[in-house]
């Protein structure tokens, strides 16, 4: 007998009540034989809230930058939950979701970014029980994308202590001004000042008190390492807009961003590190 397997995206009645700007859910994604379903993952979904608020308004890319963030951190060895993009109508019970909310509000509603559950919010009781040096990889690496948007809450730990780094989708550059993305969809310059938003604030606290400025070399330089061509090959493999356009391609602007970065990234966190102990020090 033939088995009948189908593969499925269900979405899960709402138990957990996600914090944060956009709406979230779960989502199990299945295999169905012979009438019997086999969970396969568990996924959290998250659906973006336009930014129009601000001017100037629309950053229409907000997904295809989350996906890049994640393929580059696998060339980074960083561990960011594994993210697709999937249609709604893929997702069984999605309806359900949809008639309670307000669809003008989100941008790309056809499209679900799907992050692989990873773990739960780090929180301070957990800080003991998680490797410094992959806190400080995780540091480097959103200086280097210019993600100006993180806070404590995107961080995960799992049940083998492991970290993991979330919510990238608010970051780089959105024209040529050289600033990057960060909170309330606002773009930055990156300095010593700014490079505060690419952390926690308690996550901070630990990363100052348990580090010295040479823990930091070897992500420094392993991002240092990669050839334009890793980066533009990935960049190219999306199509990233200038803020409030939805077809005027800005994909050249963030390779030679990402490039730039990469060598203004050492003298910028010794910057910021410098700074940060000598205020510690004056308390
Ligand atoms: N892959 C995941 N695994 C487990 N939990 C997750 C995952 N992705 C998101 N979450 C949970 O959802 C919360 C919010 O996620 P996220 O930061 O991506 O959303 P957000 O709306 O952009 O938040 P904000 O606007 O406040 O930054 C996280 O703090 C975490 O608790
Ligand atoms: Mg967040």
């Amino acid at each position: 007998m033939k088995a009948i397997l189908k593969h499925t995206y269900l979405l899960l009645p709402e138990q957990v009540n996600y914090s944060g700007y956009n709406k979230k859910f779960n989502v199990q994604e299945n295999y169905i034989i012979f009438n019997k379903i086999f969970i396969l993952y568990n996924w959290v979904g998250k659906i973006s809230k336009r930014v129009e608020f601000i001017t100037p308004p629309g950053i229409f890319d907000l997904n295809q930058r989350a996906l890049l963030a994640w393929d580059l951190a696998k060339l980074m060895n960083i561990s960011m939950p594994e993210i697709k993009l999937v249609p709604n109508d893929k997702i069984l019970n999605f309806d359900q979701l949809a008639k309670n909310l307000k669809t003008s509000e989100f941008y790309d509603y056809n499209f679900i970014l799907l992050s692989k559950y990873s773990g739960v919010q780090l929180e301070e009781y957990d800080f003991k029980r998680i490797n410094m040096a992959r806190l400080r990889e995780i540091f480097v690496f959103d200086c280097w994308l210019g993600n100006l948007d993180k806070k404590d809450d995107d961080y995960l730990i799992d049940n083998k202590n492991k970290l993991w780094t979330i919510d990238y989708q608010l970051w780089g550059p959105i024209d040529n001004s050289g600033k990057s993305l960060g909170f309330c969809a606002k773009t930055y310059e990156i300095n010593k000042d700014t490079l505060n938003r690419c952390i926690g604030r308690k996550t901070k606290k630990l990363i100052l008190n348990k580090s010295k400025l040479s823990d930091f070399n070897e992500i420094i330089k392993r991002i240092r390492k990669l050839t334009n061509e890793q980066i533009s090959e990935r960049v190219n493999k999306y199509q990233f807009y200038k803020r409030g356009s939805d077809s005027e391609k800005i994909n050249h602007i963030l390779v030679v961003f990402l490039n730039e970065r990469k060598k203004i990234l050492e003298k910028q966190i010794i910057e910021y590190f410098n700074e940060k102990q000598s205020e510690k020090n004056q308390i």
